[in-house]
């Protein structure tokens, strides 16, 4: 953001790109693809357990109003090389917008991504809804967009400008940590929407 104009670079240029800029070379564990027992590469599917994947979203309100957010994943096991996941793609994994609030999401990226899901969360909070609703809304528009009887594994969270805060999930339960000034909790989202 800072080095040039451009919003996003990928694969072999952001490569050189980073190395331009001095930063360290790390092998990443995307070099080492999960293999089955008797050798073979397994591709990610949608029945995967939850844990195939290690997200973060991060959405933090400063004093003076500003809004933030980011976002780090280990990406998806076992998906092909190549695969673009939602947490970097802006809408999909996380969207910030001042004026009105942050939402970031966790779990199936395929599933996030298509319905550019992190923005869908700010723009119903644009429209007037709490970050809780607008985050089961989204939850909702998704499940209904997606054939049922598959696991959607699908979170978000969401704070809006005024610091109210709220999360949904596909899931069960859904946790989430909330910290302020004072206090540091881990708070237990229902699911939005059950399932077949
Ligand atoms: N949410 C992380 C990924 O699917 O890449």
């Amino acid at each position: 953001m800072e080095k040039t104009s451009h919003v996003m670079l990928v694969g072999e240029g952001a490569r050189q790109f980073a190395i331009a800029q001095q930063l360290e070379t790390v092998e990443t564990i995307a070099a080492h693809p999960h293999q089955s027992a008797r050798g073979k590469r397994r591709l990610a599917s949608p029945r995967d357990p939850a844990g195939n994947h290690d997200t973060i979203a991060l959405l933090v309100l400063h004093a003076n109003g500003d809004i933030a957010g980011g976002c780090s994943t280990s990406g998806l096991g076992k998906k092909l090389p190549g695969r673009v996941g939602d947490s970097p793609i802006i809408g999909g994994g996380l969207y910030v917008d001042n004026e009105v609030g942050a939402a970031g999401a966790t779990g199936l990226g395929e599933n996030i991504m298509r319905y550019c899901g992190s923005f869908m969360v700010v723009e119903y909070m644009r429209q007037g809804m709490s970050p809780e609703e607008a985050c089961r809304e989204t939850v909702r528009r998704i499940t209904r967009g997606e054939r049922s009887g598959t696991a959607l594994n699908i979170n978000f969270v969401a704070l809006d400008k005024y610091g109210r805060y709220g999360a949904a999930g596909s899931g069960k339960e859904f946790p989430f940590s909330v910290t302020t000034q004072t206090s540091s909790r881990v708070i237990r989202a229902t699911a939005s929407e059950k399932r077949g």
